[in-house]
């Protein structure tokens, strides 16, 4: 067997050691409970770890990844953690971070056969639809998968925004704020695409549920 995985677990001391360096404390008080004020839905893409990139601690960022951060209102996976994390732990915000050069999302603009995938992919290839007149415009390839991202992210913060049991905590207070950042590979920054929202006003009337009663 190839030992290439000890690396991770020597990676492992050497991070415990540098953390206790910091604050020696710190393991101590994070095993007593979690009381993070955010939400990251990210993609799988290595490339992109919710909390190095945002010089986060752990305890800070509540984390789903899935490829190409789709919201898809029949998985029990994210939406559970939506839940807990919405209606448990009270997040502030939710965040919905793409980042350019997206595989999941190339690989929708494409009419390739990825087998399986492709039940995944045409969440994403619905976006497409979505926007279709504005990104069949963008005659540049790259520019096209880079504005695809961008409303794939914007797409998802509706949805989530479609979601009942947010839509019931934005009848009793301002939180949770939802928002689209996408990162960038080639620099390492996060940028804010300014959809952040918490009401249901801009939805179609058919997705604004009425308050329960
Ligand atoms: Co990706």
């Amino acid at each position: 067997m190839p030992e290439t995985f000890k690396e991770l677990l020597k990676g492992n001391q050497n991070w415990e050691r540098n953390v206790l360096k910091m604050d020696p404390d710190f393991f101590e008080k994070l095993s007593t409970g979690q009381a993070p004020q955010f939400l990251w839905i990210g993609c799988s893409d290595s490339r992109v770890p919710a909390t190095e990139i945002t010089n986060a601690m752990p305890g800070s960022i509540f984390v789903q990844r899935n490829i190409a951060n789709m919201v898809i209102h029949t998985d029990v996976n994210l939406l559970s953690v939506v839940f807990y994390a919405v209606k448990e732990l009270k997040v502030k915000h939710i965040i919905v971070c793409g980042h350019y050069g997206c595989g999941g999302v190339k690989a929708a603009m494409s009419k390739k056969n990825y087998g399986f995938l492709n039940n995944w992919l045409r969440h994403i290839k619905d976006v497409y639809r979505l926007h279709q007149d504005e990104l069949d415009a963008v005659e540049d390839e790259t520019q096209r998968l880079d504005r695809y991202v961008e409303l794939n992210i914007q797409e998802q913060v509706n949805n989530l925004s479609k979601v009942s049991f947010i839509q019931e905590e934005w009848e009793e207070g301002e939180f949770p704020y939802i928002h689209g950042w996408v990162y960038s590979l080639k620099d390492g920054l996060l940028k804010d695409l300014g959809v952040s929202t918490n009401n249901a006003e801009k939805l179609d009337q058919v997705f604004q549920y009425n308050a329960r009663t």
